[in-house]
């Protein structure tokens, strides 16, 4: 177990002082497949810990499970599940830290996700309960948490209570005909009472530079945020080696839009 100074667990013993503006929370987003939903969580998630936030990144997707994508798992200290996690009758705080999987090059981060080859069936059924408790606990672990959701609320009860239960939702979609569609579909499964649309943000995302500003509003209505296509976003992707430095120029455009995010949300 890895209780290092000034990282996740030895949050509020004075080493850290929060700014005043700092609001912290819990952060999910949602949207369309392949809308980008796990490269804003990760580069949100990178950028605060860079920032030398504790930071506890949640990787909600079991179809498609993101964790052993994003980092060599040598970087990875730990080989934990979530679904551990979610298999217990309760989830504690402690559940949590002990199922954590500790990023190595930075102290401030850390993660649960699937394993390689897990999937919702590896492990016995979950519900709301353990869904809602893990967000419950989840604050008590990390003053900022980010849940990246998988896109199918139907079947997926912890994206769907994440949707429910986090203080700000992010919801990506790009600006193409299949991804307004996906969402259309969707969106009436949220219209209940507990669901607050106002805690909602449409992002714009992987923005692509034929698809000007003015496309966008006309085509997704007014949006809060735009995430423009970055290229070496999209090689850190295939590379499996996306918690890297975006060094290049072309990126910069890509990183302010995460900053401005941060920003808003985070006050951070
Ligand atoms: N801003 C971006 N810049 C470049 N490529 C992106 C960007 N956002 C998404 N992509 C590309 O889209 C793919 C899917 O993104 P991902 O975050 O995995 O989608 P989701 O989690 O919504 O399914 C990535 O592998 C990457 O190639
Ligand atoms: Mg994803």
């Amino acid at each position: 177990m890895n209780f290092k100074q000034n990282s996740l667990f030895t949050r509020n013993t004075g080493y850290e002082e929060e700014p005043m503006e700092s609001q912290g929370g819990v952060l999910a987003v949602w949207g369309s497949p392949s809308s980008g939903k796990t490269v804003v969580s990760v580069k949100l998630a990178d950028y605060l810990a860079r920032k030398r936030k504790n930071v506890l990144l949640i990787f909600a997707d079991m179809t498609a499970p993101p964790l052993p994508c994003i980092c060599a798992s040598s970087d990875l200290e730990g080989e934990k599940s979530l679904g551990s996690i979610l298999a217990a009758t309760h989830v504690t705080e402690n559940l949590i830290k002990k199922n954590c999987m500790f990023y190595r090059k930075n102290d401030y981060l850390s993660m649960i996700g699937m394993l390689k080859g897990e999937n919702v069936f590896t492990y016995p059924p979950y519900d709301q309960t353990q869904a809602a408790e893990l967000i419950e606990q989840a604050r008590e672990v990390a003053p900022y948490v980010i849940i990246d959701c998988g896109s199918t609320i139907a079947s997926d009860v912890l994206s769907a209570v994440a949707l429910m239960e986090a203080d700000t939702v992010l919801r990506l979609v790009n600006c193409d005909l299949k991804s307004i569609s996906y969402l259309s579909s969707q969106l009436p499964l949220l219209r209940d009472n507990k669901w607050d649309a106002d805690k909602q943000l449409k992002v714009a995302s992987n923005v692509k530079q034929q698809e000007a500003s003015s496309h966008i509003e006309q085509v997704l209505g007014k949006v809060a945020f735009q995430i423009p296509h970055s290229r070496e976003v999209e090689t850190q992707c295939l590379e499996g080696d996306m918690l890297a430095e975006l060094g290049l120029k072309e990126s910069r455009a890509f990183r302010k839009g995460i900053e401005k995010i941060s920003k808003e949300v985070f006050g951070v």
